[in-house]
């Protein structure tokens, strides 16, 4: 398995927004929990198990700043919404990977290494545009 060290939250990724930092650190925390959980002798069905927590996971917390963002009106929003689809579409392609794979440890890792790869850039890239609008609009 690739090795794959525990990301620690940097306060860089904040978007100054508290209730959406928490969630993001939680994600992050759902992220290093799988990690930590998963290992050579774990089985299909827990894999797929700890995958639905943290896709569930994902969905309240895109649900909670898809809210946020049409109640203050945010001009970007299709857009926003649009790339939370995608990041489910690309988890269910590597969850059929992970399936039709006989190495479930390789396929496990390239999704891990995904997952940290797009929530840390979608922080970043994504996220971090909205935080001076909904700081304006008062939202904490
Ligand atoms: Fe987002």
């Amino acid at each position: 398995m690739v090795q794959f060290e525990k990301l620690v939250w940097k306060t860089d990724w904040n978007t100054g927004i508290d209730s959406i930092d928490q969630q993001h650190q939680k994600l992050l925390m759902a992220i290093n929990v799988l990690h930590r959980q998963f290992d050579p002798s774990t089985d299909r069905p827990q894999a797929e198990r700890l995958f639905d927590a943290l896709e569930a996971y994902a969905r309240i917390h895109f649900e909670h700043e898809e809210k946020l963002l049409y109640q203050t009106k945010y001009a970007d929003l299709a857009n926003h919404r649009t790339q939370h689809q995608d990041f489910f579409s690309e988890i269910k392609i590597h969850r059929e990977q992970a399936k039709a794979d006989s190495e479930l440890n390789d396929a496990i890792a390239d999704m891990l290494a995904y997952l940290l790869d797009w929530l840390i850039s979608h922080i970043l890239e994504v996220d971090m545009k909205y935080s001076p609008h909904l700081l304006k609009a008062g939202v904490k």
